[in-house]
């Protein structure tokens, strides 16, 4: 059975090791990375494939950045080529960025059977470019893996036939697990001069948060605030960094608010485990927080991974409630929550038994 992975961004590349290591034990399986290029920077792309073990991506469509459509169809484009040239009997895609939308298309209108890991997410938001490409990839997908029960019944409210729907809990919890030991050796707390539990480990980088010039400006004003009272580290998306400097908004670093170039997978796990708290936008980060139970703020106005409040230690929080948020955090008022049902470590065991079957 040949099996195209579809890597692409910074966030899939957690979500496909895990499934290569387990297919590659398999005699049946000849797993394949595509990874379509949406990320290419070393720092955010090379790094994690080393840091996953991962090897070099078997097929690489090269396909950069751009508007949505014009992602979106160079992908498309790009990989139906590949698929006929490939023919490979199923395609994984994982999580929501515009490459899982654009290779799900390609594939279901050549007739090729697709799988989605981390299908049913919804933030019933469809501002989010990402809530679009969930939407549209679990509507074409014919396996449809979901992280948590939220999941499911959103999939069944759409009219997605149950039989297509199998919980197997959620793949990055895989991928940490298996990383921790890493990720503690590395110490990146220790070597950027922080100690444990005494910083917050921000990351921001949705368009709603940092495409603003006075949204970007006032977190920015919040941060260097927050640094007055604990050590800040926040390790820079190129988005990010791009849009300061186009608004002119001071980018410097010092010693209590350190802005540093993106860092590596097990430097963020670290990061995530030491911080006394987490400020971020980031879907992985709110997941990863309440695995390890550290208290998370997240900046958005919903999100579509419920489960991380009701269950972990993630609260969101916007512009106005900022402020009173981190104070609140500051003074250790915290919940720490517990961890969600199958976020154990073994989902990709149970979506190859899946596909076995
Ligand atoms: C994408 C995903 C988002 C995910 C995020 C993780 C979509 C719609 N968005 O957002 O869901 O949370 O990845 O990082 O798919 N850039 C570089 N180097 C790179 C990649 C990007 O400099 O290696 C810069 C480019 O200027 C680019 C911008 O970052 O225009 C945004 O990149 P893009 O992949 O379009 O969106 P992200 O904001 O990264």
């Amino acid at each position: 059975m040949l099996i195209h992975l579809i890597a692409a961004a910074r966030p899939n590349f957690m979500k496909i090791a895990p499934l290569y290591h387990a297919l590659k034990k398999e005699e049946w399986a000849t797993p394949i990375i595509v990874h379509t290029g949406q990320h290419y920077d070393l720092n955010m792309s090379d790094a994690f494939f080393k840091d996953l073990g991962l090897p070099e991506p078997d097929i690489h469509l090269g396909i950069g950045s751009g508007t949505h459509a014009e992602q979106a169809g160079r992908v498309m484009i790009a990989y139906e080529k590949t698929l006929i040239e490939t023919k490979p009997d199923l395609v994984i895609v994982v999580g929501d960025v515009n490459s899982t939308m654009a290779a799900t298309l390609a594939a279901a209108k050549l007739g090729i059977k697709v799988a989605h890991v981390e299908a049913g997410l919804r933030s019933f938001d469809r501002t989010m470019p990402e809530e679009i490409n969930r939407i549209v990839t679990d509507s074409l997908a014919d396996i449809l893996f979901t992280p948590s029960k939220d999941g499911d019944e959103n999939l069944i409210r759409e009219g997605i036939p149950k039989a297509k729907i199998k919980m197997v809990g959620n793949i990055m919890i895989d991928t940490l697990i298996a990383n921790l030991e890493k990720a503690r050796n590395k110490k990146t707390h220790m070597h950027l001069g922080l100690k444990e539990k005494d910083f917050v480990y921000v990351t921001l980088h949705r368009p709603s948060n940092v495409d603003k010039k006075a949204t970007l400006s006032t977190i920015m004003e919040h941060l260097y605030r927050l640094s007055s009272f604990l050590p800040v580290c926040f390790p820079l998306h190129p988005r990010t960094r791009k849009m300061l400097t186009t608004y002119g908004i001071s980018c410097r670093s010092n010693n209590h608010l350190k802005l540093i170039d993106p860092i590596g997978y097990h430097d963020s796990i670290c990061l995530a485990e030491q911080a006394r708290f987490v400020l971020t936008d980031s879907g992985g980060l709110q997941e990863e927080t309440t695995f390890f139970k550290t208290p998370c703020l997240t900046l958005r106005p919903n999100t579509e991974r419920p489960v991380t409040i009701t269950d972990g230690s993630n609260k969101l929080t916007n512009i106005e409630n900022l402020w009173p948020d981190i104070e609140n955090l500051l003074n250790d008022s915290h919940k720490t929550g517990k961890i969600p049902e199958l976020w154990d470590g073994h989902t990709a065991e149970r979506i190859v038994e899946r596909l076995r079957e």
